[in-house]
């Protein structure tokens, strides 16, 4: 993978590209469109992915603590709490991280499958809900996940991020979908958002990264490095805050 900016490299490393800023709270976001800016092809990301994303998408799992998902993209896209793999056993173990990251869905209807593979992992899933949640549904994901609730009605995106820290879990990836990622956007917790452009066009009327909650001023973004393979731009930015 080559380095565009902000210097020139043939082949960039990307553990380093993407190191996280130590241990602190950090919330990154992994999104990936087509160049005419549809974040879905046929209701899912597939279509819009190749070799070149899902190095990208390894990498950031591999450093993260805690994969933050919105239910909607984990009933679209099959989703699977994640596995530990042997080639990030090493640097997360010295850098006191779990094997694997840990699985965390953002629900409020809590409409998922508690014997789906979501609940599989070599760790407990986290089920991030509200107060009004269902108790019967609470009660059914309990035995399988370990439920955070934070806000009433819906989930409070600053509560929930600073219960996952205080489980030990700052380094967060967060991979949508659009409707979550524009309220982590507008609670004013994204620091870091990594796109991809994919080298396709679309059409259709699918979502584009972000949909749904409008932010209150325009976030304005710092390009921190470009890379390319196969056609495709991995953008890393981040937020600026005043
Ligand atoms: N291109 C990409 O990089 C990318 C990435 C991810 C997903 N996608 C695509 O995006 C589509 C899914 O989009 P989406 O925006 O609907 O997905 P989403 O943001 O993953 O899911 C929305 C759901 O998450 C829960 N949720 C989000 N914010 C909440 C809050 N503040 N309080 C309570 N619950 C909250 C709700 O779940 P409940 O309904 O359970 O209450 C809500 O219906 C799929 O087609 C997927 O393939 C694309």
């Amino acid at each position: 993978m080559r380095r565009l900016h902000p210097t020139y490299a043939e082949s960039a490393e990307l553990v380093s590209e993407y190191a996280y800023p130590g241990d602190r709270v950090w919330v990154r976001a992994n999104m990936v469109s087509s160049v005419d800016g549809s974040a879905v092809v046929g209701g899912r990301s597939e279509g819009l992915s190749g070799a070149a994303d899902k190095k990208v998408f390894g990498v950031l799992r591999g450093l993260c603590d805690v994969v933050l998902v919105g239910a909607g993209t984990a009933r679209a896209e099959g989703y699977r709490a994640p596995s530990a793999k042997a080639r990030y056993a090493e640097s997360r173990a010295s850098a006191g991280q779990r094997p694997a990251p840990v699985l965390a869905l953002v629900s409020r209807s809590l409409d998922l499958d508690p014997t789906s593979a979501l609940f599989s992992g070599p760790q407990p899933t986290i089920v991030v809900t509200t107060e009004s949640a269902s108790s019967s549904a609470a009660e059914r994901l309990g035995d399988v996940a370990l439920l955070v609730v934070a806000g009433e009605n819906e989930v409070d995106i600053g509560s929930a991020l600073d219960q996952l820290a205080a489980l030990g879990l700052p380094r967060v990836l967060c991979e949508g979908g659009p409707h979550l990622l524009a309220e982590v956007v507008a609670a004013g917790r994204l620091d870091e958002l990594c796109a991809t452009v994919s080298p396709r066009l679309v059409a259709g009327d699918g979502p584009r990264i972000l949909t749904g909650r409008e932010t209150a001023a325009p976030v304005r973004l710092q390009l921190a490095h470009l890379l390319e393979e196969d056609d495709n731009l991995f953008a890393r930015y981040l937020v600026t805050r005043a």
